[in-house]
């Protein structure tokens, strides 16, 4: 999910570094929007740096338009700490600054806020109000919590958390696949064919990961099989992850994993063949003669697990197709059994291997059709989590 976490300027304010770096452990993306007296308790390099992106302060930094931009970035506004002031500001419509109008603005998208301020602030009827007014728009309102607070005196008022806000957040989005668990293959396989050489692709396991982290945010556990890549995916709380190098490993690995799991996406680009014969020492050149290579065909994962598939699981599977697209994914479809394919455009740019977007058309077993435009492969994913489950 793309989250933006608001900061206003309450001293819970330094506890905001450590929420974005819980956010962003999860596998969230994370943008940081705060007003100026935020930026007397925490600093703009501190949030720009555990967040990984400008900070958003200054309403008119880049042309004025920066909060509706945000605004169509983001799938959540979380608000912590949200001092008696903002609540104030959003219950009465007031955008004079540059996270109150992103406020405004994502009116139609979900917000959570966490309140922070002195006991005797919290329970002024003014503040009560507004907080009954925001939860009458629909949001969700995490604490306060009770205890020490920065004054001096023990009351209602203490910001929740960073580790309570993070939960809510996740377990609220966390519901369609509340106790599911499903499997995805991804990434490149590589066939060895000597001790130092092997024969693989370009595939760099960015749209399998893109899934499993929409699986996640959808309330799945995932069980990742990914072939060799540079992709960081361990750290990631939902993903265990398989990692594998040969499409027989993949094979392995997957058969073992499918019969628990309410359903399998399998992204990964398999090598159809493999060589005959790996030698366990570096093969020398031969000067005279050229090399031949015997490969033999790698077992088909997607078609085994179409056989194994019970009628309470789902499978999707991908094609790439260069002549009669929709008809060749079409019978591959029927062919193992799927019931859903994704078919993966190589004629648009942008779309494929290694670039961070793509282009897709989502054909179902019973007749149902679904293309997307260009978009990013984490939005890709998200539009097939939600058509196939
Ligand atoms: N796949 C697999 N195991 C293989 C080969 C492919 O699981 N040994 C899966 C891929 O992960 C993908 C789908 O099969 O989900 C489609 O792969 P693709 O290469 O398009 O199709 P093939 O079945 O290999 O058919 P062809 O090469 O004839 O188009």
């Amino acid at each position: 999910m793309k989250i933006i976490v608001g900061i206003t300027g309450g001293i819970a304010a330094y506890k905001a570094p450590e929420l974005v770096r819980l956010l962003k452990k999860a596998g969230h993306e994370v943008r940081c929007a705060a007003t100026e007296h935020a930026l007397q308790f925490v600093t703009r390099v501190t949030l720009e740096t555990v967040s990984q992106h400008p900070l958003y302060c200054d309403l008119f930094a880049s042309g004025g338009t920066e909060h509706i931009s945000l605004k169509d970035w983001g799938d959540l506004l979380m608000v912590a700490p949200a001092t008696a002031n903002i609540i104030g500001k959003v219950a009465n419509g007031i955008a004079d600054d540059a996270l109150s109008t992103l406020l405004l603005a994502f009116s139609h998208k979900p917000v959570v806020m966490a309140p922070a301020m002195n006991c005797e602030m919290w329970t002024h009827p003014a503040v009560q109000r507004n907080i009954e007014t925001l939860k009458s728009w629909g949001i969700r309102i995490v604490g306060p919590a009770e205890g020490e607070l920065a004054c001096g005196v023990n009351g209602m008022g203490r910001m929740a958390e960073p580790q309570q806000i993070a939960d809510a957040i996740c377990q609220g989005e966390r519901s369609k696949m509340k106790g599911e668990r499903w499997l995805v293959t991804a990434g490149p396989t590589y066939e060895r064919i000597d001790s130092v050489r092997f024969i693989g692709n370009y595939s760099s396991g960015k749209m399998g990961f893109a899934l499993a982290q929409a699986l996640v945010d959808a309330g799945a556990e995932v069980e990742l099989v990914i072939g060799p890549t540079a992709l960081n995916v361990s750290t990631y709380q939902h993903i265990h992850v398989h990692r594998v190098e040969s499409a027989r490993e993949m094979y392995a690995a997957a058969t073992e994993l499918f019969p628990q799991c309410n359903g399998a996406i399998l992204s990964a680009a398999v090598a159809d063949y493999r060589p005959a014969e790996c030698a366990d020492h570096k093969l020398k050149k031969n000067n005279s003669e050229g090399m031949h290579l015997d490969l033999v065909q790698n077992p088909d994962i997607l078609a085994t697990l179409g056989g194994m598939k019970t009628s309470e699981q789902t499978l999707v599977g991908f094609a790439l197709e260069t002549d009669n697209e929709e008809a060749n994914a079409q019978r591959k479809l029927e062919k193992k059994n799927l019931d859903y394919i994704v078919l993966n455009s190589l004629r648009d740019k942008g779309a494929g291997f290694g670039v961070d977007t793509n282009k897709v058309t989502i054909l179902s077993r019973d007749g149902h059709r679904t293309e997307s435009p260009l978009l990013s492969k984490r939005e890709i994913a998200q539009l097939i989590i939600q058509t196939t489950t």
